[in-house]
């Protein structure tokens, strides 16, 4: 379906070329001056200097062309040279009723140009818990990807988990000094290793930290946490079966914390996927005469003449002949066109390691890991702050993990719920349900608290702002959707109408307003998408759902009595529903049946 604004630019061109201007001037927008008109076009101010005509007297020409158009109830000349317009309410029904039949995709197209786009988000380290810092990657990465699915796009979600750094060295040394006599420390040792890891997630979550400290506070103890990450990188066996159990033990852990966020992944790889490629693709680079010694080191230079700051070359080896994180994301490139040959990679990774990823890519296209016609998109997202305005930390001062925070917040909202329903005396809702709707709503108010902002952007993580009911809040959007929801079961409930009523032209202001704001659906889908934006559709639902409350409170909808009008007002609902569910879908999170 054609886009509201393009509709409307449509019929501007006709008046702009009926009077002899050019088409290039009939553009039209959302109006700045909703007191005014809806939607305006300025062309007139610019066409003014091609024809040497007043702009006013340009306006008024068109203006007057568009008089009795079945598109606009209103088409004003004003001075300077503004086209001030109003849409036809018969109009705008009608685009709302091809919407409405629609369905599932409500005048969105799917692209007729699918690519296959990879993305990169998660990150999380394997063996370490997840913290805050990883929220941000997993939120905005599974919006991102929903957003390129809707729109028809072959998106590919890998993890990318850290899984070849010092950690796997540190807990190989802590269980050596625990227990030194398992197979897994025997060089001798030549037969299979047991199925099942030596410890559990809860072990596991315990022997990293402990380790990571003692490194800290004795320079052998971190000797030998290198050396074994040395001797696993070079393959060594039982470091290897070692490393498969911690693997097993963190993922199933992993899995689990991130279904909680409703964030999925197609793929679950890691840095440990990579190393098969590194030898072939180091010798490639080295034989292309891109990859030289510096100081022992091999680096390939990546800056370029345009450059106003320094960006110092891409090291591909250390010294020592080691690989460094660059080297595992050059060779996961490398296995990513292989495999998937993907139009683009997008990576949602911190902002601060922008730099990084310049020197990265530069080198894959420079070294011809990827073709000129891949992209290779880098999604830098800002921190996650306290009311301080610091890094976001525990009551204690620690680091925050991803747990924790989650349940804090689940015990926050279940509180709210649980008054709110004292003060309803909605009293049939059971402790079961409340505490899913709790976690329901949570979700809701970590993931657009997160999304609302720009990606780019440093936030507070404000749980009070972001938990409340009223404001620009996810709980704020579900209590819209439930609202909505709870009007139609009443009235399906005593109906028994179920006529093919159509949407009827707006009876109020009110009514139009919203009608206008569903009507811009596919265009917000489509920025967002481009634009790699989901707070693009946190923005519009925001608008879209005070929209429909200003609606709600002004319109008697059950008890109208005018049987079409109400017919045409249910339908206006169901369409505002549909709508507000595919958005919140997109961001990556749902509604629960009340509230
Ligand atoms: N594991 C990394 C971290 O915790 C993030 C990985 C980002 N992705 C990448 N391809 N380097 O910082």
């Amino acid at each position: 379906m054609k886009k509201i604004l393009e509709l409307i630019t449509e019929e501007v061109t006709r008046a702009f070329t009926a009077c002899g201007y050019d088409a290039k001037y009939a553009k039209a927008t959302r109006s700045n001056r909703p007191d005014l008109c809806e939607y305006q076009c300025n062309g007139a101010m610019a066409a003014a200097k091609e024809y040497r005509k007043a702009p006013f007297v340009i306006a008024e020409e068109v203006a007057a062309k568009l008089a009795g158009s079945p598109v606009f109830s209103m088409a004003e000349s004003v001075k300077p040279g503004f086209l001030n317009l109003k849409i036809d309410e018969a109009c705008l029904a009608g685009y709302l009723a091809d919407m409405q039949a629609d369905a599932g995709r409500y005048g969105c197209e799917k692209t007729h140009n699918p690519r296959t786009i990879m993305i990169d988000y998660g990150g999380a380290n394997v063996a370490k818990p997840l913290h805050v810092g990883h929220l941000r990657s997993a939120i905005i990465g599974e919006s991102v990807r929903r957003i390129g699915c809707f729109m028809g796009h072959r998106m590919i979600g890998d993890v990318h988990l850290g899984d070849w750094g010092l950690q796997m060295g540190l807990i190989i040394t802590e269980l050596k000094c625990r227990e030194p006599e398992l197979v897994y420390f025997d060089e001798n040792y030549e037969g299979e290793y047991p199925e099942d890891a030596p410890f559990t997630i809860s072990a596991l979550e315990e022997i990293y930290p402990t380790a990571s400290r003692k490194s800290k506070e004795d320079e052998a103890y971190r000797e030998a946490a290198m050396q074994a990450t040395f001797e696993l990188q070079q393959g060594r066996r039982g470091y290897r079966a070692l490393l498969a159990h911690i693997l097993d033990v963190s993922v199933a852990d992993l899995k689990r914390n991130y279904e909680n966020l409703n964030v999925s992944f197609d793929l679950w790889k890691g840095e440990s996927d990579a190393q098969p490629y590194i030898p072939a693709m180091v010798q490639k680079m080295k034989d292309d005469g891109f990859a030289y010694l510096s100081d022992g080191a091999l680096v390939v230079d990546v800056k370029e003449e345009t450059d106003t700051k320094e960006i110092p070359p891409c090291m591909i080896l250390k010294s020592d002949g080691a690989s460094l994180y660059n080297t595992t994301d050059l060779a996961t490139i490398v296995w990513r066109m292989e495999d998937y040959h993907p139009d683009e990679i997008i990576y949602v990774v911190d902002k601060r390691q922008e730099l990084y990823f310049t020197q990265v890519f530069r080198c894959a296209r420079k070294t011809g890991l990827v073709p000129a016609e891949t992209e290779l998109k880098f999604l830098g997202f800002g921190t996650m702050n306290g009311k301080d305005g610091r890094p976001f930390k525990t009551r204690e001062g620690g680091v925050m993990r991803l747990e924790q925070l989650v349940s804090q917040i689940n015990r926050e909202m279940h509180k709210k719920i649980t008054e709110n329903r004292k003060m309803k005396e909605n009293l049939d809702i059971s402790a079961e349900e409340a505490l899913k709707t709790a976690e329901m709503v949570a979700l809701s108010a970590i993931k657009y608290g997160d999304l609302s902002n720009q990606a780019g952007k440093d936030y507070i993580f404000d749980i009070d702002r972001f938990t409340s009911f009223e404001g620009n809040t996810g709980p704020y959007i579900l209590y819209t959707i439930v609202r909505i929801r709870s009007i139609l079961t009443k009235y399906y409930a005593q109906a028994g109408e179920e006529g093919q009523a159509v949407i009827q032209a707006a009876h109020s202001a009110s009514e139009k307003d919203l009608m206008i704001q569903i009507a811009e659906f596919n265009s917000v889908m489509e920025t967002a998408f481009e634009e790699t934006a989901p707070h693009k559709v946190c923005s519009y639902i925001y608008d879209l759902a005070n929209a429909f409350n200003s609606f709600y409170h002004e319109t008697k909808i059950l008890t109208e009595e005018n049987e079409e009008t109400r017919k045409s007002y249910i339908r206006l609902l169901e369409l505002s529903k549909a709508v507000l569910e595919v958005c919140i879908d997109v961001l990556g999170f749902a509604a629960p049946e009340r509230m």
